[in-house]
């Protein structure tokens, strides 16, 4: 019992409240193994080693589901955790200190009367999105199956297949030789064991040689990649076959295509800004684009899967899976949902979305692009 620390010891000197440590407990994230003779929780090093993982992991923003799967992991050692741990907080410390030089400079501009861009502003943040929202990610997002299938289809007889934007891998095809690549460490760290191997990079610089890939395939990424049309030409130039699933985001009519965007959040539009068009897309791989209807039952939580079933935006998860919401801000999002809730509760989403409650499947602009 020597070496063990009472919960109260444990709390003060890693600056937690002793309720979250009984959380944990009680959940089973990081079991007291003992007791005092007064009965209070006792920590063996074993356990102080478990919780301070599970502590650094809380600090990068990770929830606790996430939190359990990586120090549960079977194929990794301590030292092994420990690294990956190290390595993460390494880029959260550099990624702040990017956005405290960034305010520096705002401040500096502001006191001799120049005000930051736009763009400036948000470049803040940038494509490191995903490791401000990505430990969200899984709570929702999972293969849709009888999408993935459209997605295996077009990469043909491929056997080495490139999965740009990977993520947590979803969409990899279980029976061909996947290479992942995925900018954001977040991401990386979430995907499941026994995923494909997968690289630190973005798309507009793929560190492989030309032709190196029987396909190249992207899934709900590109509209991320700070130039897609760049981007696109790298899937290009390392595969001989290119298969993109994304949107599209040009006239006519994408502005009534979905009654959340329509109805709800105008703001949406504000997004789509700098876009480029389907045609520019398809142009940039040399292919042509097929729509993809989203069935009313979509598995994967991507911004239109809920399309037949409102309610599901009324719930933080589903939202805070889908980069949307963090990009519009949380005064268009709280908005929106409050509006949302309203017409669910007078009828009036029902009365004016009527014709949806028949389809079983809904064309909102998403398209697959294989060249
Ligand atoms: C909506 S997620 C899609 C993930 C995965 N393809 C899926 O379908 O589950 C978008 C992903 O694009 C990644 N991303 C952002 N910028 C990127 C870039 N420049 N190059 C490649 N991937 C990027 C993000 O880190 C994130 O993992």
């Amino acid at each position: 019992m020597a070496e063990h620390l009472t919960v109260g010891r444990v709390a003060e000197l890693a600056g937690v409240s002793v309720r979250t440590l009984h959380h944990y407990d009680g959940i089973g994230l990081v079991r007291a193994s003992a007791r005092t003779a007064a009965g209070y929780r006792a920590y063996s090093p074993d356990d102080v080693e478990r919780l301070r993982e599970v502590l650094g992991y809380r600090r990068l923003g990770f929830g606790l589901r996430e939190i359990a799967d990586l120090v549960d992991d079977p194929a990794t050692d301590t030292g092994a955790r420990l690294h990956r741990l190290r390595g993460l907080l390494l880029e959260q410390r550099d990624r702040a200190s990017a956005a405290v030089a960034a305010i520096d400079t705002e401040l500096r501009g502001r006191a001799m009367g120049i005000r930051t861009t736009s763009e400036d502003q948000l470049k803040m943040f940038g494509a490191r999105l995903y490791e401000t929202i990505g430990a969200d990610y899984p709570a929702t997002r999972r293969t849709e199956p009888r999408i993935a299938a459209r997605v295996w289809e077009a990469l043909g007889d491929a056997r080495t297949v490139l999965n740009v934007g990977a993520g947590t891998g979803s969409y990899e095809p279980p029976d061909r030789e996947v290479t992942a690549v995925e900018p954001s460490a977040v991401m990386r760290a979430q995907r499941p064991r026994g995923a494909a191997r997968c690289v630190a990079a973005t798309a507009e610089s793929l560190p492989f040689e030309d032709q190196s890939f029987d396909a190249a395939m992207a899934f709900s990424t590109v509209h991320h990649w700070d130039d897609p049309i760049a981007g696109l030409r790298e899937m290009r130039r390392v595969a001989r076959r290119v298969v993109v699933f994304t949107y599209d985001a040009g006239p006519p009519g994408w502005r009534d295509r979905f009654w959340l965007t329509r109805d709800y959040l105008p703001e949406f539009a504000g997004l789509l800004d700098d876009w480029p068009s389907l045609a520019d897309l398809t142009r940039a791989v040399g292919g042509r684009a097929e729509p993809v209807l989203v069935p009313w039952d979509c598995a994967d939580g991507f911004f239109e899967a809920h399309w037949r079933r409102p309610e599901a935006y009324l719930e933080e998860e589903v939202r805070r899976a889908v980069s949307v919401w963090t990009r519009v801000g949380a005064e268009a999002e709280a908005r929106a949902v409050d509006r949302l809730r309203e017409d669910l509760g007078s009828g009036r989403w029902a009365e004016r979305n009527r014709d949806l409650v028949a389809l079983d499947a809904a064309e909102l602009g998403l398209r697959l692009i294989v060249a």
